[in-house]
């Protein structure tokens, strides 16, 4: 093999490696780690690497890449835990660039392609959310799916039916027998930050933009926990119908769709030929920030169905349409302070305060700046002009620092040695980046404690934000968790902001949460690393309190979930005994520290059994069953192995029950299942 040959060859296992990683981290588990941006540029040079290969065939038959070329293919974003649906049309990605000449190419392109002088086009803007099909029988909606990998997605109709602008039955307008429409599901801004905070508060790992929330909340298993998460609907596109031939123009289904009076677009400029269309880009550009969903671009399509259809696609985009990718908004201005956070660990997150600052349709004035070494890193100084751009439209990040703007008295900034709130000296545990502040009587932190225990994935106490928790610290009335539970009506009533009424009220969320199950309780003590999810398999495992603090290490680490690193910190919590003293006072006071005893282990019918679901049921989504069997004290699996006690197979069941055959698992019809449920 030549040697530029073979380097290319190196460099696309490479590259097909990196992305098929970020393709998981974003189509899969909704939380990717590089912009948009930069993978597009990998996707890009895999691209061309593969275009250029040499088609003499100097590689050797082991060595050729699949004919199926990688960067030609969609990515996947099913899971095992759902049901399939084979679109009627295959569900594509576009072609995008960042790049005017290249958005002029294609539809130079296009021209050769199609013989015509000009195209007519449409400009929509480019939705970033998660896509989504919606198939109408006879008016109907029958189902929602993700894209899947273009051919078959994940049925995700049980998450997406409380959206409210979710069109269900068209029957009363003229639609083609089956429709599939195309659209995006979003979340607005307002709501993402509404959740960020109470994941602030709770302590909890922040969502970094709107899309991988909205992603990871369509793939929730739970439909209730989804629908504690507003998501929105916007729809764009055709996709397969039957009869065919109803719409001639894009712009005539966009005028339908609004006719039916379902949720599109705001944007949709039809326009005669390339030029025209970027005017229209530019325009766009301008306009995006005021829309309720974030945009990262512009799509361009062939107006003409008919068009679009001569066109064709390749195995991954359609020839006809292209998305012009806006590049994230920056703008520099002033540092004039960097703050220092604590949080409920004591965790120290140095904050950039700027001057205020337009930025994507908002004002930043506050920047994360991460850590001390991420500062030094980029030499960021007080009273610097820093750049600042919003990664995925929302959360401001200082990029970097305009050095030749720089006051050449400036000093490096030095993080400070002690904590802003109580003086303490910080310290850093090694191989951790953060600086700690290890005084857990700072008040700060125990601010931030007391929001955790009361936040909505701990003990859900209404009435307890952040506003009240500073004063109740501040005025000394609240130091440690068992306080709360002690205060009075008329402690209350001194604070600002409080009358009899709300008083009483705030009383009454406290008193009224000491019946919160168990893994609230465990959740809401704030033990490093365990969140709701270990909170709950703890619970489940000891069912109460007493029987937690004796657990052993062993036991621990055979939770699903915890590891080593989690057991220890379980156990250093308990061996602290100013955290003994503070559990035996929430005892005395009376909080629940039990697994609910109509509940008890013993008596539940499906206790310790493990099942699998498989196919479609009938009387309950596979939400409900498995909830069900939960709450019988069973245990619901993704995949079937010898351990797996029994399979509940409806109509379509696939691989699971062939797998289940082999390792004799026992299978249940959907009636079998409710008879052994005891229900009728
Ligand atoms: S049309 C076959 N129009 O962008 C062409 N897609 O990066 C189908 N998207 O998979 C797409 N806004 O999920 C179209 N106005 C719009 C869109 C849009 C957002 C999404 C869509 C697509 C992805 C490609």
């Amino acid at each position: 093999m030549q040697k530029n040959a073979k380097d290319s060859f190196i460099r696309i296992q490479e590259l097909r490696k990196s992305i098929s990683v970020h393709d998981e981290k974003y189509y899969k588990l909704a939380r990717p780690t590089i912009s948009d941006f930069s993978y597009d540029k990998l996707k890009k040079e895999l691209e061309m690497l593969e275009k250029n290969l040499d088609p003499l065939g100097l590689f050797s038959e082991s060595e050729q890449p699949e004919n199926n070329q990688f960067s030609q293919m969609v990515g996947d974003d099913r899971l095992e835990s759902f049901s399939s649906h084979r679109h009627l049309e295959a569900m594509l990605s576009l072609d995008n660039t960042y790049d005017q000449k290249e958005f002029f190419d294609f539809d130079q392109r296009l021209r050769k392609l199609l013989e015509c002088e000009t195209l007519p086009y449409v400009v929509e803007p480019k939705i970033d959310g998660v896509a989504v099909s919606l198939t109408f029988e006879n008016g109907i909606l029958k189902t929602a799916a993700t894209r899947g990998n273009g051919i078959e997605g994940d049925i995700v109709t049980q998450n997406l039916l409380h959206i409210h602008n979710l069109p269900t039955d068209l029957s009363s307008y003229s639609l083609p027998e089956i429709l599939e429409i195309r659209g995006e599901i979003y979340m607005e801004h307002e709501e993402f930050k509404r959740i960020n905070e109470d994941r602030r508060k709770g302590g909890l790992p922040l969502f970094a933009n709107p899309r991988n929330l909205a992603a990871g909340t369509v793939k929730l298993l739970d439909p209730k926990e989804a629908k504690k998460r507003k998501l929105e609907i916007v729809l764009y596109g055709l996709g397969g119908l039957s009869p065919t031939g109803f719409f001639s123009r894009q712009s005539h289904f966009h005028k339908s769709l609004q006719d039916w009076g379902v949720p599109v677009v705001e944007f949709i400029d039809t326009v005669s030929s390339a030029e025209e269309a970027w005017h229209s880009i530019i325009l766009l550009e301008k306009a995006r920030h005021q829309y309720v969903y974030p945009t990262d671009g512009a799509v361009i399509k062939l107006d003409s169905i008919e068009l679009q259809r001569q066109a064709g696609s390749t195995a991954k985009a359609p020839r006809w349409a292209i998305a012009y990718k806006f590049e994230s908004e920056r703008q520099d201005t002033l540092l004039h302070d960097i703050i220092l956070q604590v949080g409920r660990t004591g965790t120290i997150t140095p904050v950039a305060c700027l001057s205020p600052v337009q930025l994507a349709g908002t004002t930043v004035s506050r920047a994360s700046l991460h850590n001390a070494d991420e500062i030094r890193r980029k030499d960021i100084r007080i009273g610097d002009r820093v750049v600042v751009e919003k990664a995925g439209e929302i959360i401001p990040q200082v990029i970097g620092v305009k050095k030749d703007h720089r006051n050449p008295e400036s000093i490096p900034f030095e993080f400070p040695e002690c904590c802003p709130i109580c003086q303490s000296k910080l310290v850093r545990l090694s191989g951790e980046a953060a600086w700690r502040c290890p005084n857990i009587k700072c008040s700060d932190q125990i601010k931030a404690r007391l929001e955790y225990f009361a936040s909505r994935n701990c003990m859900d106490i209404d009435n307890l934000g952040e506003a009240v928790v500073q004063q109740l610290v501040d005025t000394g009335m609240v130091g440690r968790i068992s306080d709360l539970y002690n205060l009075t009506t008329e402690q209350v009533l001194s604070l600002e902001g409080f009358a009899e009424k709300s008083a009483r009220n705030l009383i009454a969320s406290i008193a009224h949460s000491k019946s919160r199950e168990l893994w609230r309780l465990l959740c809401g003590l704030g033990i490093k690393h365990v969140g709701t999810a270990v909170a709950k398999e703890l619970s489940r495992k000891f069912r109460d309190l007493d029987t937690l603090l004796e657990s052993s290490h062993q036991e621990l680490i055979e939770i699903d979930g915890v590891g080593d690193t989690m057991a220890e910190s379980i156990l250093e919590f308990f061996r602290q005994q100013e955290n003994i003293i503070e559990i035996e006072q929430l005892i005395r006071i009376g909080l629940n520290t039990k697994i609910d005893s109509s509940s008890s282990r013993k008596s539940l019918k499906l206790n310790g059994k493990t099942f699998v679901l498989t196919g479609s049921l009938v009387s309950y989504t596979r939400q409900q069953a498995a909830e069900i069997i939960e709450s019988q004290g069973g245990k619901v699996l993704s995949g079937v192995s010898s351990k797996t006690n029994y399979l509940v197979a409806g109509p379509g069941a696939g691989s699971k029950l062939e797998k289940a055959k082999k390792f004799g698992v026992e299978t249940l019809s959907e009636e079998e299942f409710i008879i052994l449920l005891g229900t009728d």
